[in-house]
């Protein structure tokens, strides 16, 4: 374990992403080093281990005195819109993603807090930028709004870096798949509701087109990126905006046959429908170059090894 001279505060803790970073983060540093908080009820997963705390990030105040109640050091903001919620809502999902981000930094930069971790996404690139093997600086031209909001989001995570100092770090992370937490309103969901739908009736109808290659990743593979960027030493972290991140490419035909090597009877469908447009503007692949060269970053899973691992901890949750 790691001695627990920092406090960290995970916000937006019961999300997809929030219950599995938060519990990696208890095991490292104590339960008690790390305060989960989110709008919503505590996570069942999370129950029990560790502090836990109602908060709206959006309230600026309320924010800022947790983190001088607590002493907290370190800050994961996860609170978000996703981005087929936020094509339904624009209004909303741009004053949360930017309104909750620019509290965080100014309090960070007020408080001198040690680090910020804030994700970002595949999402900050669109229709102009090169489709394979995205580089980590290339034309961005986002057609969301989630992805407008991170693109903005990078630039005031650099902006708050040079000019204020603040170590805030950064990945765009791809699609993530994962069993423990559901997902939060993506276009790359389906990639987890093939699973469950795979399990309970062997029958899938996809929202995205059959060869709609978009870059995924296994969530162990995600928490792991995040834990090594935000433990990487300060002088090997280049990117302040945020750091292009690969793990693997598929389409969703590439994961129903994979899924079919598990279960042959399962039959996948295509009805494509409004987050086609939003997949068709992302890219398919990613270089991931910088992030492997600056703190050595290097996936795990590839689609067969995660789909064998989905499976299995799906499945030993209906037993
Ligand atoms: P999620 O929707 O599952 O979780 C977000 C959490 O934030 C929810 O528990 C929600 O209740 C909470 N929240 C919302 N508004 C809040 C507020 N005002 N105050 C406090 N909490 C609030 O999202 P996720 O998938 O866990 O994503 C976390 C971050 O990672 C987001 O920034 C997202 O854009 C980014 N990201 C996710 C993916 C993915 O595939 N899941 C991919 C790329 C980037
Ligand atoms: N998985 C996310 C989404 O689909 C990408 O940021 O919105």
């Amino acid at each position: 374990m790691v001695m627990a001279t920092e406090k960290i505060l995970v916000v937006g803790a019961c999300g997809q992403i929030g219950v599995e970073l938060t519990l990696q983060l208890r095991k490292m540093y104590g339960g008690s080093a790390v305060i989960a908080s989110d709008l919503r009820e505590e996570h069942p997963m999370l129950k029990g281990t560790g502090p836990y705390i109602s908060m709206d990030i959006m309230n600026k105040e309320t924010f800022h005195v947790l983190v001088l109640r607590y002493n907290i050091t370190q800050v994961y903001l996860l609170a978000a819109i996703l981005s087929a919620t936020g094509e339904k809502n624009p209004h909303l999902a741009w004053t949360l993603n930017m309104g909750s981000l620019l509290n965080v930094l100014e309090v960070a930069r007020e408080e001198k807090l040690h680090k910020v971790y804030w994700p970002s996404s595949i999402a900050v690139f669109g229709p102009n930028s090169p489709k394979q093997d995205t580089p980590q600086h290339t034309i961005m031209e986002p057609t969301t709004v989630y992805g407008v909001s991170k693109l903005a989001g990078e630039r005031w995570c650099e902006y708050f870096n040079h000019r204020f100092g603040v170590d805030v770090r950064s990945l765009r992370y791809p699609g993530l798949i994962s069993y423990k937490s559901a997902p939060g309103g993506g276009t790359t969901d389906y990639a987890i509701e093939i699973y469950h739908e795979a399990l309970a009736t062997q029958k899938y109808e996809c929202f995205l087109s059959e060869k709609t290659y978009l870059p995924m990743m296994y969530m162990p593979d995600a928490i792991r990126s995040t834990i090594e960027l935000m433990e990487a030493d300060a002088s090997r972290i280049s990117v302040r905006s945020s750091y292009n991140l690969g793990g693997m490419s598929f389409s969703p035909k590439e994961i129903g046959a994979s899924i079919q090597k598990h279960i042959p009877s399962f039959e996948l469908s295509y009805n494509p429908d409004f987050r086609q447009q939003i997949a068709d503007s992302w890219p398919s692949s990613i270089d991931d170059g910088a992030a492997r060269e600056d703190w050595g970053w290097k996936p795990a899973y590839d689609l067969d090894r995660m789909t064998e691992d989905m499976l299995k901890n799906l499945a030993a949750e209906v037993d």
